[in-house]
């Protein structure tokens, strides 16, 4: 009798430990390398918020729970709508000024990081610079979301008929910023989360 083996099984006991007990990112799909982990491994999630950290981290959390809220209601609203829910006037009074304000926050939030905080924790933490090169390109991408639903959420405002199908082009880039924002925020408090907790003062 022959018995196959596979490259698993070449693994060191002590190897298949560490991986089953390294914290691993919280997204699916993150693209953080194993190397930049190191802080994240020092500081897991689970630790963000303990009382020797949450004075350091929770500021920055906070503000990305905002974000997601925002973004949650938004594609809510325009679910609403999709399904019949909402007409066209409600659905139009609740988007509208919702999201001038969403876009001109995430804007002013992507500036503090780009021209702030990311320089900073590169300049601590230069062996993180690519981690941090890719969320500065996520920022470039999110700003070219944010122009097209700028755009037609101005088109919605000028749009007292009923227009079914900038309603499902509004949907969409909602769906795609919602997907972008989604991982990008991730991976920015596993790089970035780390960083506040550990530091000092
Ligand atoms: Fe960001
Ligand atoms: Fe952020």
């Amino acid at each position: 009798m022959t018995f196959s083996t596979t490259s698993d099984n070449k693994a060191s006991p002590q190897a298949l430990d560490d991986d089953l007990f390294a914290p691993s990112p919280r997204h699916p799909e993150s693209r953080l390398e194993a190397e930049w982990l190191f802080l994240f491994n020092k500081l897991p999630p689970d630790q963000w918020f303990g009382a020797d950290y949450a004075y350091k981290t929770s500021g920055w959390l906070k503000v990305h729970t905002n974000i997601r809220k925002r973004q949650r209601i938004l594609t809510q609203i325009s679910e609403g709508y999709q399904s019949g829910e909402y007409d066209w006037a409600k659905y139009r009074s609740q988007l509208l000024k919702r999201i001038n304000m969403h876009i001109l926050k995430l804007h002013q939030h992507h500036g503090v990081e780009d021209e702030g905080f990311f320089p900073e924790f590169i300049r601590m933490y230069p062996q993180l610079q690519a981690g941090f090169e890719i969320l500065g390109r996520d920022h470039v991408r999110l700003d070219a979301l944010l122009d097209k639903l700028q755009l037609q959420n101005d088109t919605l405002t000028r749009s007292e008929v009923e227009d079914k199908v900038l309603a499902v082009q509004l949907h969409q880039t909602l769906l795609d910023v919602t997907d972008l924002l989604s991982q990008h925020l991730s991976d920015e408090e596993d790089l970035v989360i780390p960083i506040l907790g550990l530091r000092q003062g």
